[in-house]
């Protein structure tokens, strides 16, 4: 039986301090707590001190009420050499009614730092099941795609002259 740590849910209520203008759940609230849950995710997992890297594959499918009992379900999907792949699922309950909706999901990337600030190495993920090898496999080619995105949206790259808004107006 493994000892690895790989999956973290977390369980929110929506409360109406994270409403936006349109009286639903602010996505930026969402952002958040996702955040927080990849955080702890990783760093269970590491067993150190852990970084964002990158938040891709962010999908709002279904607004998220306030009220709702909202769980984020966190996986360690993928291990580079201190990297980890989090894919997170969000899944939103309404408490009267019972009825459960996958309102969201993302994938983090975190970085394990050691005392220096500097990348440190993760344990290898263990695979034991038909599923946890899917989730490696899938993770490995979304960090190539990762890469390959990065390399071609640097090649689209507008350098914007200081003190100009694009249009040619001054800033400030
Ligand atoms: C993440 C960070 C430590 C990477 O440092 P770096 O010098 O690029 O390190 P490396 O090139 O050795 O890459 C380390 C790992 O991070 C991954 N990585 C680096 N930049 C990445 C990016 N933008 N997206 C996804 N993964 C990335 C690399 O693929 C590598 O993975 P691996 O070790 O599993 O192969 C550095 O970019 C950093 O400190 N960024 C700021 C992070 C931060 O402040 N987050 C909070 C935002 S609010």
């Amino acid at each position: 039986m493994s000892r690895q740590e790989k999956s973290l849910y977390m369980t929110v209520l929506m409360t109406p301090d994270m409403a936006n203008f349109a009286g639903k759940v602010h996505g930026g609230a969402l952002l958040k707590l996702l955040d927080q849950v990849a955080y702890a995710c990783a760093a269970r997992y590491a067993k150190s001190y852990v970084i964002t890297a990158s938040l891709d594959l962010v999908t709002f499918r279904q607004p998220v009420e306030v009220g709702q009992l909202v769980t984020f379900m966190a996986n360690v999907n993928y291990v580079g050499t201190s990297s980890m792949e989090v894919g997170v699922k969000v899944v939103a309950e309404d408490l009267r009614t019972k009825e459960k909706r996958h309102a969201s999901s993302c994938f983090f990337t975190m970085v394990a730092v050691g005392e220096d600030g500097r990348p440190t190495t993760v344990p290898r993920l263990d695979i034991e099941t038909d599923i946890e090898q899917r989730l490696f496999e899938a993770g490995k080619m979304r960090k190539e795609m990762r890469k390959e995105v990065q390399q071609r949206n640097d090649a689209l790259h507008v350098r914007i002259p200081e003190g100009q808004t694009p249009s040619g107006a001054a800033t400030g």
